[in-house]
């Protein structure tokens, strides 16, 4: 596993590590480049250069089909704090992307089990996903993977923990009786069968789930720790939630990650190289 501690916007790293990954690709209609997408603060910024990207001419997102990785079960699409109208507004409706080409699971369906088997499906039809992106909470959840989801776990129907409907409740006029009890969310073992996977961390209240991650062992209570079983997983984090991590380990990744950390660099790489 990549660890990349940078001082600067953690978003700006992945946004240039996707262009990258998409301008290597070449994705064509016949063969897109497939994302797997996340909401939450966390990747605002990711989002707003993206953005930048393609209004720069960068970046064309014609042949990128993209999955979010979950949504709340219960809310309508138009609902400003579901997923569907959080990715509209903050990413979707700034951008190229074809309507047909974004997958979004529909939290109004009666059944769970039908719209989850479809997502799953197509997700393989298309041959999987190339990069899938993503935060985690407090308690070191990735999508609504929750502390006991099994590692192998599938898209599936699941309840929230107290933990996260009151992290989550800063978005519900602080009222945790407004949250959702219930989500559907890719399982583990579907973000972990992408060919890449990148999970952005920020703040000092991640702090204990980025120890967990990267220096404890692979355990069901923090979800994210199955990213060490993936042959390509990156962690990008901001300084703030290292705190809990060994001055050693700390020291260890700032090393050997020494030339990649710094965005500004690699933002004007990016451009330079789109100029020539
Ligand atoms: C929700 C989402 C997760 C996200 C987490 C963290 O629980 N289901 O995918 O990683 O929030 O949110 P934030 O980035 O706002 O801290």
């Amino acid at each position: 596993m990549r660890v990349i501690i940078t001082e600067k916007n953690i978003g700006d790293w992945a946004a240039c590590y996707v262009a990258e990954k998409i301008l290597a690709a070449k994705p064509t209609a016949e063969k897109p480049y497939v994302l797997g997408l996340p909401t939450g603060s966390t990747p605002l910024g990711m989002y707003k250069r993206l953005i930048q990207f393609y209004k720069d001419g960068i970046l064309d997102f014609t042949n990128i089909v993209s999955f979010n990785m979950d949504e709340y079960v219960g809310l309508e699409k138009t609902h400003p704090q579901s997923y569907h109208h959080f990715m509209h507004e903050n990413f979707f409706n700034h951008i190229n992307m074809k309507p047909e080409n974004i997958n979004i699971l529909d939290g109004m369906v009666t059944d769970y089990k039908a719209e989850c088997q479809r997502f799953e499906d197509k997700m393989k039809a298309i041959g999987g996903v190339d990069l899938f992106l993503g935060g985690i909470g407090p308690d070191g959840h990735i999508a609504f993977n929750e502390p006991g989801s099994s590692l192998s776990s599938r898209t599936r129907d699941k309840e929230l923990t107290a933990d996260t409907i009151i992290a989550n409740s800063r978005f519900f006029d602080g009222d945790v009786n407004k949250v959702p009890k219930l989500s559907l969310t890719v399982g583990v073992g579907t973000i972990l069968d992408a060919k890449e996977v990148l999970i952005m961390v920020n703040g000092h209240h991640k702090a204990r789930a980025l120890r967990q991650a990267v220096e404890e062992g692979i355990n069901h209570m923090w979800t994210i720790s199955a990213l060490q079983m993936h042959e390509k997983g990156i962690i990008v984090s901001d300084e703030e939630a290292t705190v809990e991590l060994k001055v050693g380990t700390y020291r260890y990744f700032k090393d050997i990650e020494g030339a990649n950390l710094d965005s500004e660099k690699l933002i004007k790489e990016l451009y330079k190289k789109a100029r020539k």
